[in-house]
């Protein structure tokens, strides 16, 4: 298949992404690439909660979106003259927060007479590796976020087919829950790595792996696995729904437990797919929980034992940012593949 025959014209795009809990902007150029990226996390607003809180989320995206929007310009040494079209995440996400980013786009789009590229934010990760590296197609994408979990086969640019997906929690949602009972801060992801490398990322407790073997993924019986494992070492109180010891070397071993689980979860997977999909030589791992390194790392050393290039983007574009979304928008804008702005709605396929 033809991958670069499209990438004719020098284009600038703005990227805006609002689907849960980071207000981010960015722009992206033929020329230059990514000229700025810009997010404001809502973190701190979230933190108490244990998760995102959607009410929160969608009212902090309204105060922070011009001035996210504007400093992404300004980092960019563009003005709305120089871009060409605006590239919004349009699905899947909060309803409310993807709300704030559609419009604000639409808003743009009318006044300054620019088109308007609906993005699916999972349409971004999968392509995030490529911002930064030249991955060659086909190759598998591990997308592994706090929403999705998902494997893709990408065959070019905007031209992916979903392999395989979790029947239930995502893999970054499963870090999030655990954490919450291990009364750790949210997000799950970051805190667990830091435990569990103090002791080496070992297997202590040997939490199960899947029974399926086939492409879907399922992480809300791991969750599980853990709480009731705690119970019986006495340490959770399922009544009460408590933490019974602050024992910071359990949970460095839980943590630690829980990382070598998922790497072999997603080798495995891998491995099944490598076997489908004998043609692929390039596998890329992506979205929030790709800033793992202990699993990166795995997943890199297993993908050269299969003789498989293996391709992660730089922690700024693994979380949710704008970059990913101007990219996608540059390449569709090159394709020609614009969206109409009286129409796009939050939601709708795009
Ligand atoms: O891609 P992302 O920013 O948002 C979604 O689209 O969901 O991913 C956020 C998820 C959270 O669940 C967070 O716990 C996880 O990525 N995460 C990590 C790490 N950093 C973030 N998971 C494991 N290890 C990390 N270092
Ligand atoms: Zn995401």
């Amino acid at each position: 298949m033809q991958q670069t025959a499209h990438l004719l014209k020098n284009v600038t795009i703005l990227g805006i992404e609002t689907s849960c809990d980071e207000t981010a902007a960015a722009v992206y150029s033929t020329e230059h690439g990514v000229r700025s990226n810009v997010l404001f996390s809502q973190i701190a607003l979230h933190s108490m909660y244990g998760g995102v809180v959607p009410e929160i989320a969608s009212r902090s995206h309204i105060e922070k979106i011009n001035s996210i929007v504007a400093e992404s310009l300004t980092q960019a040494s563009v003005t709305l003259d120089d871009i060409d079209a605006i590239a919004v995440t349009s699905m899947p996400g909060l309803a409310g927060s993807l709300l704030v980013g559609l419009c604000f786009a639409k808003g743009i789009v009318y006044a300054h007479h620019k088109k308007l590229i609906g993005i699916n934010h999972l349409e971004g990760h999968a392509f995030s590796a490529s911002i930064e590296h030249q991955v060659p197609f086909p190759h598998l994408c591990l997308t592994a976020s706090g929403g999705h979990t998902a494997l893709y086969l990408i065959e070019g640019y905007g031209s992916y087919k979903l392999l395989g997906q979790t029947l239930n929690d995502a893999a970054g949602e499963a870090f999030d829950k655990i954490a919450k009972l291990l009364n750790l801060e949210y997000p799950g992801g970051p805190v667990i790595e830091k435990l569990a490398e103090a002791v080496n990322f070992e297997d202590f407790f040997h939490y199960p792996r899947l029974k399926k073997k086939d492409l879907s993924f399922s992480f809300s019986g791991l969750k599980t696995a853990v709480l009731y494992d705690l119970v019986k070492r006495g340490a959770y109180d399922l009544t009460n729904k408590k933490l019974l010891v602050d024992d910071l070397l359990l949970k460095q071993q839980v943590a630690s437990s829980l990382l070598v689980c998922v790497a072999d979860i997603f080798e495995e997977r891998l491995a099944l797919t490598l076997q489908a999909y004998p043609g692929v030589k390039a596998c890329t791992f992506v979205g929030g929980v790709a800033c793992n390194s202990y699993i990166k790392n795995r997943l890199a050393q297993f993908a050269r034992r299969k003789n498989c290039l293996f391709f992660s983007p730089s922690k700024q574009y693994c979380t949710d940012n704008g970059a990913m979304i101007a990219f996608v928008g540059h390449y569709k804008t090159q394709q020609g593949k614009f969206s109409d702005p009286a129409t796009l709605d939050i939601m709708q396929s795009v």
